[in-house]
């Protein structure tokens, strides 16, 4: 991964080339390639108009892809690909900057075997908490080349009303990491512009209680119903 800059530069405004559909997405979600000059990058854009109806969220996903992004930036936290929205082949989308990794690795297996991430996977927990995601399957934690752990897909984030649903749950009852307690403060006080411009003004109230809420906890919630898990899990 580049400075995010530089990412975020070629992803706003390279030739973007569709490659192919990806496989397993519910929504249309394609493999681009984007060109500027030398630079060359591969990205995932989801247009609006490929999105399938919901009933729970307004059409408008790829806002909350970029949203997700901005919020794990504001929190320095970076376990977000640079996302932006732009035209593009079909439209007015999202476009966020392709993990190169190994892409067999997901959620489970990374907190098996590399508890040298888990730190990562905490900041990850927090942001899922903050955003409200209600999609954290396995895979939509990704492991990087660079050894880094990635989020993917955070289209339905943000609701107003919590909803959490997610695979992270082994942190439960463990205090918060250090790092994050200034971060959720920060957002207690005001949401960044850029993030609140994508969202309305109940969901933006809303990241402010749940970061307050968690806040008051101190620790990483538990699931006492069990039920807060995406499915598929992977
Ligand atoms: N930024 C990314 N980097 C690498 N692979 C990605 C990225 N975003 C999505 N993918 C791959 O594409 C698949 C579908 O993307 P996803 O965001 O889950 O779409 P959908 O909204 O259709 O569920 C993912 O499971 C993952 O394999
Ligand atoms: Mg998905």
């Amino acid at each position: 991964m580049p400075e995010n800059e530089l990412a975020l530069d070629l992803l706003l405004s390279g030739d973007v080339e569709i490659e192919g559909r990806m496989p397993w997405s519910s929504n249309a979600t394609f493999l681009v390639n984007i060109r500027r000059g030398e630079h060359t990058a591969q990205a995932i854009y989801k247009p609006l108009r490929g999105e399938r109806p919901l009933w729970d969220f307004e059409p408008g996903l790829h806002r909350r892809e970029v949203a997700a992004y901005l919020l794990s930036e504001a929190m320095g936290f970076g376990v977000v690909p640079p996302t932006v929205i732009r035209d593009g082949p079909l439209g007015e989308g999202s476009m966020q900057w392709f993990v190169q990794g190994d892409h067999q690795e997901h959620y489970f297996t990374i907190f098996e075997k590399r508890e040298d991430l888990h730190d990562q996977l905490r900041l990850m927990a927090v942001l899922d908490i903050v955003a409200n995601n209600t999609d954290r399957k396995s895979g939509h934690c990704l492991l990087g080349y660079d050894e880094r752990i990635w989020g993917i897909d955070h289209g339905l984030c943000f609701a107003a009303e919590f909803k959490l649903r997610t695979v992270i749950w082994e942190f439960g009852g463990e205090a918060l990491p250090e790092h994050a307690i200034a971060p959720l403060l920060r957002l207690v006080q005001a949401v960044p512009l850029e993030i609140a411009t994508l969202l309305v003004d109940d969901e933006v109230a809303a990241i402010q209680e749940r970061a307050d809420w968690l806040l008051q906890q101190g620790e990483f919630p538990i699931d006492e119903s069990g039920r807060r898990y995406p499915w598929p899990l992977v």
